[in-house]
């Protein structure tokens, strides 16, 4: 694998971002630490979406102008993504200049080719999905079924997409590629919508929409925000129609983007054909993420319940995301809704982080220094049952990341660590050194120390801090690419000293995790 270029969708700015948001920007930068332990270039790239109806309307709202609202919610994402080590390699804001002129040459190139055509138009139009909705798909109260909220009527003159043009060949290229949408069982629902396709408007009056992008030689409209917001997969890699640049050339096509199940229309129809109208490459995979409920509630305002992925961690006191990260990706199997609650969130951590992997690692490093002075010696190297178990979830952790199921990998991980836990029991070493069985005794414990290197690889995408210190005490490079992974990393000698053992994870605190409940 020589590159992986990895995306998310990139977030409206109307509000700060709650765990629905970092929901997607978590898993994919699982995907993106997982492939950096397979290939030594990987670019991962998120971002905000600043233009629309929807932004203009809320800056109104609060007295401030449309780019100062941006900045400072668009700052707040990047906290946030600081906060639960999101580890982006590029961050866009689709008001950043060279982008703004990239989608201006991009529509002109699009209009040149004749793809692009002026049209009258009446039509309702969605501020929530920022797109025209077609009325046989409203509520039978007349409402957006996403957004619960009557479309507006416009009646304008806009520039339309031809959408039509490409149908034929979306479809054929969704049924050529059973792995381009993802999970699988999305492809008949976007193949359905293919059916009754029609041309697309991709610019508003500006009389109503200000803040967009202009049109170029043509200011009385704004460049639908879906062109714009789309393009900056490849406007972030420098692309703008005339001069492909280098990172252009080496990343794209993309390997993923990462987005929800509500935006995959944009992604599996429209991005495509856009890519078709300028001659470029489609995406290898869309993966679709589920939606996150909270308390098995949706998330909305009205309901009060929108959680801030920041306030998980202050009110649990954690010291690290990794809890947070861990749950979130282990919350719903690939492409279903998952759901988040404090309680769960308490039961799982604890059981797993603490109880089971943190506890294993503790043991195991605090039985070497109190029988062999924490001293790895030659004779403890031995045949290790569980050498085969580990490798064997090495391959199947890749398979299902090629696959972008993150909480079944996650589930393997577990599986492992309580296999290994159960070695340990079935092994009892501690009688093993009542019996004097030194020998017996220091080759268990190795056994388990070994197989808990191959554990911190494989847990580092998801906590990569309790990896780093798992990593740390057992003197394992967590560079190893998993590729080059044995079940013989110890090392021979002075492993570890005992006031250099650790807990790596702290069981969360009961009481604090009540307090939150309640709130
Ligand atoms: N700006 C567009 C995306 C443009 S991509 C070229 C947009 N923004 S959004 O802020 O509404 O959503 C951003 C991402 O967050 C989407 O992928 C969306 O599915 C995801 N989520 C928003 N709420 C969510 C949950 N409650 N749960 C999981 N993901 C959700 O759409």
């Amino acid at each position: 694998m020589e590159k992986y270029y990895l995306t998310t969708a990139i977030d409206y700015v109307n509000g700060a971002p709650h765990i629905g948001h970092a929901y997607e920007k978590i898993l994919t930068d699982i995907i993106s630490r997982h492939y950096t332990q397979r290939c030594d270039d990987v670019f991962f790239l998120t971002g905000t979406d600043e233009h629309g109806i929807k932004i203009q309307k809320t800056a109104a709202s609060k007295g401030v102008t449309p780019k100062e609202l941006c900045d400072e919610n668009s700052q707040k994402f990047k906290d946030a993504w600081k906060a639960l080590d999101i580890d982006y390699t590029k961050f866009i804001r689709t008001t950043d200049d060279y982008h703004e002129k990239a989608v201006q040459n991009i529509f002109n190139k699009l209009l040149e080719k004749g793809d692009i055509y002026k049209h009258s138009y009446e039509g309702l139009y969605c501020s929530g999905c920022e797109c025209f909705l077609n009325p046989k798909d409203l509520t039978e109260d007349g409402l957006c079924p996403d957004h619960q909220k009557k479309p507006d009527v416009v009646s304008e003159e806009n520039y339309f997409f031809k959408l039509t043009k490409y149908k034929d060949a979306i479809i054929k290229h969704i049924k050529e590629h059973p792995d381009f949408i993802m999970p699988a069982f999305r492809a008949n629902e976007v193949l359905n919508q293919l059916e009754d396709i029609q041309d697309i408007s991709v610019s508003r009056a500006k009389s109503n929409v200000q803040w967009g992008i202009d049109v170029l030689n043509d200011s009385d409209q704004s460049i639908y925000v879906w062109i714009d917001a789309l393009s900056n997969y490849i406007t972030a890699l420098g692309y703008d129609t005339k001069n492909n640049s280098e990172d252009f050339k080496k990343y794209w096509p993309v390997d993923v983007h990462v987005i929800g199940k509500d935006i995959l229309k944009f992604h599996s129809i429209y991005w495509p054909a856009f890519l078709m109208a300028l001659d470029l490459p489609l995406p290898k995979h869309i993966f679709a993420h589920g939606w996150i409920t909270i308390d098995e509630s949706k998330m909305s305002k009205s309901l009060g319940n929108v959680i801030s992925p920041t306030s998980v961690l202050e009110n649990f006191n954690l010291e690290y995301p990794d809890a947070f990260r861990y749950y979130m990706a282990s919350s719903a199997p690939s492409g279903r809704d998952g759901n988040y609650s404090d309680e769960d969130f308490k039961e799982k951590v604890n059981a797993h982080l603490a109880n089971s992997m943190g506890n294993l690692l503790n043991r195991t490093l605090s039985m070497l220094v109190k029988y062999f002075d924490g001293e790895v010696k030659p004779e403890f190297k031995s045949e290790n049952p569980l050498a085969k178990k580990a490798l064997g979830t090495v391959q199947i952790v890749k398979n299902h990341f090629d696959s972008f199921e993150i909480a079944e990998a996650s589930q393997e991980i577990i599986q492992l660590v309580d296999a290994t836990n159960k070695y340990v029991q079935d092994n009892a070493p501690w009688t093993l050194a009542k019996e004097e069985k030194m020998v017996e005794c220091g080759q268990v414990l190795t056994n388990v120390l070994d197989i808990m290197c191959i554990i911190s690889a494989l847990i580092y995408p998801y906590c990569p801090n309790i990896a780093g210190d798992m990593a740390k005490q057992l003197s394992f490079d967590l560079k190893t690419k998993l590729d080059d992974i044995t079940a013989n990393s110890v090392k021979i000698g002075k492993l570890i000293s005992k006031e250099d053992i650790k807990p790596v994870f702290l069981r969360v605190d009961s009481e604090l995790a009540d307090k939150s409940a309640k709130k």
